[in-house]
């Protein structure tokens, strides 16, 4: 998918398909409508007043032409003109696209209301359109619907279309790397395994010019990662530990510097506390932050931040088998505090907590990590809204800032001091799992005592990494969620 300018005006651009947001006010549909109407004979406003019309977010018309330069119209509902932001075009820019695919066109325009922030609104454009035009259908040895729509216009009134360029090309490099983090949490855990997850992460440093380090079993057991060892041991795969590091030009040992950490269990069973059916089906999404990291990590080079950005990931399965860790078992972590097994499903802070021992001791200045960590983040905030947690209230609000400018939902929740108590255990210096209540919470208190002193944020991503509910510019399994969230985390002073 390839989102360009168009040199001529919205109501001059010769497509096949011209989606127009229209709004909802009592005054009129709006300017833009307004312009393209005219243009089109009076022919839109007469069929939306017969169709009835409502120009209500999510509700759309389509109108075809006899002439104008556009064949087909398409209008899309954008609700109140007042409410309405450069954000809200990343779904209208996916439903021109899904609505150009459905009628097997080869390509769209849509038009970016006047008055917004012409940088913005091709931002999101663009991002909606590259979502959009993704399908997994590698497995699909029949009805593979291929998407035709490879072109979209966005129509921006008196702007600079080079400067707009650059703009759309960042945004596809960012909805690309999306893109990849969802191949990787919808392969199928046969294929997307620890070793397969470090090739990946090579094949990223190669094209990317990243430095890389993939530490196999045994590198593993010699950083003293046990925790990471013991996880993976149930398993005939292998654990891998990736590390991958970008390096501004001219840095030194002064330049600020952040590790994106993301857990990567491709297939969590639970161990011998083993998931029961109805909960295991999806568990090939546990690794769904450290597809969010690899995503990431794909695009910074591109992003060219002036951090140093290291991406770590630990990677395993969680199964059953008499080599598997139990509940009961005592390991001492990568940091030398030991950790009582109590529940092997609790196991993605016990391969978080080596990988973040490693990123402390690198030096960093900042930690940020990815989890698809509870069930317990999901009851507390559902299925959309990712939990951020940490140890420092400024840093929190850095990565909040970061998720709002995305348009990906996290809400922060607190890191109870009362709550450590629930990880006491009597014969270790915690055990890993605390009791019912307050799930997310324990598990990134349990997190927080290996980070060291450095500046920390974690997101549980269990709920949005994950959708069975499409939308336009969201297909169902793996969404991405966190990559666009990192790569404006890295854009801005952390
Ligand atoms: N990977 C799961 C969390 C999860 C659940 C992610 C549902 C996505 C959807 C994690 O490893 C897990 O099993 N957590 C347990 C923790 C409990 C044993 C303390 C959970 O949430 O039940
Ligand atoms: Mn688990
Ligand atoms: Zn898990």
């Amino acid at each position: 998918m390839r989102v360009a300018l168009p040199t001529s005006r919205a109501t001059e651009v010769e497509t096949p398909l011209l989606a127009v947001p229209v709004f909802a006010d009592e005054g009129g549909r709006g300017a833009d409508f307004d312009a393209v109407d005219q243009a089109a004979g009076g022919l839109l406003g007469r069929i939306a007043d017969e169709e009835g019309f409502k120009a209500e977010p999510g509700k759309s018309l389509l109108v075809h032409a006899n002439d104008g330069p556009a064949q087909r119209y398409l209008l899309l509902g954008a609700g109140k003109r007042a409410e309405f932001a450069p954000k809200e075009l990343r779904g209208l820019a996916a439903a021109a696209c899904d609505e150009a695919n459905a009628r097997h066109l080869t390509g769209c325009a849509l038009v970016a209301p006047e008055g917004l922030d012409a940088a913005a609104s091709v931002h999101f454009a663009t991002l909606g359109a590259v979502l959009a035009s993704y399908r997994y259908h590698k497995y699909l040895t029949r009805d593979v619907e291929a998407t035709t729509c490879e072109r979209m216009l966005v129509a921006v009134a008196g702007a600079d279309a080079k400067a707009l360029e650059r703009v759309a090309a960042r945004a596809t490099r960012a909805a690309e790397a999306v893109n990849l983090a969802r191949d990787l949490v919808n392969g199928p855990p046969r294929e997307i395994t620890p070793t397969r997850l470090a090739e990946v992460a090579s094949e990223i440093a190669a094209a990317e010019g990243l430095e890389v380090r993939i530490l196999d079993e045994s590198a593993i057991a010699e950083q003293g990662m046990n925790l990471l060892t013991a996880v993976g041991s149930g398993s005939d795969e292998p654990p891998r530990f990736i590390h991958l590091t970008w390096r501004p030009e001219g840095a030194d040992a002064n330049t600020p510097s952040i590790a994106l950490v993301g857990k990567g269990i491709t297939f969590d069973a639970g161990g011998y506390n083993i998931k029961p059916t109805g909960s295991m089906e999806d568990m090939k999404m546990d690794m769904a932050g450290a597809a969010a990291v690899l995503g990431a990590m794909k695009a910074v080079a591109a992003f060219a931040p002036k951090y140093v950005v290291h991406g770590i990931v630990p990677t395993c399965e969680n199964l059953v088998s008499g080599s598997a860790y139990k509940p009961g078992d005592v390991f001492h972590a990568k940091n030398g505090k030991s950790v009582e097994i109590m529940n092997t499903d609790a196991e993605g802070r016990l391969v978080l907590a080596d990988a973040l021992t490693y990123a402390a001791e690198l030096g960093v200045g900042r930690i940020v990590d990815l989890a698809t960590l509870t069930g317990a983040c999901m009851v507390a905030l559902g299925p959309h809204t990712a939990g951020l947690m940490g140890n420092d209230d400024g840093f929190r609000d850095k990565v909040a800032g970061a998720a709002a400018r995305a348009g990906e939902d996290v809400w922060p929740l607190p890191l109870t001091k009362k709550l450590k108590a629930m990880l006491k255990s009597p014969i270790a210096d915690m055990k890993n799992v605390g009791e019912r209540w307050g799930g997310a919470l324990t598990a990134g208190i349990f997190l927080s005592e290996f980070v060291g002193d450095v500046t920390w944020a974690h997101l549980d991503i269990a709920g949005p990494a994950y959708t069975e509910k499409p939308e336009p510019s969201v297909a169902k399994g793996g969404t991405g969620f966190g990559v666009l969230t990192l790569l404006e985390l890295l854009d801005g002073e952390v």
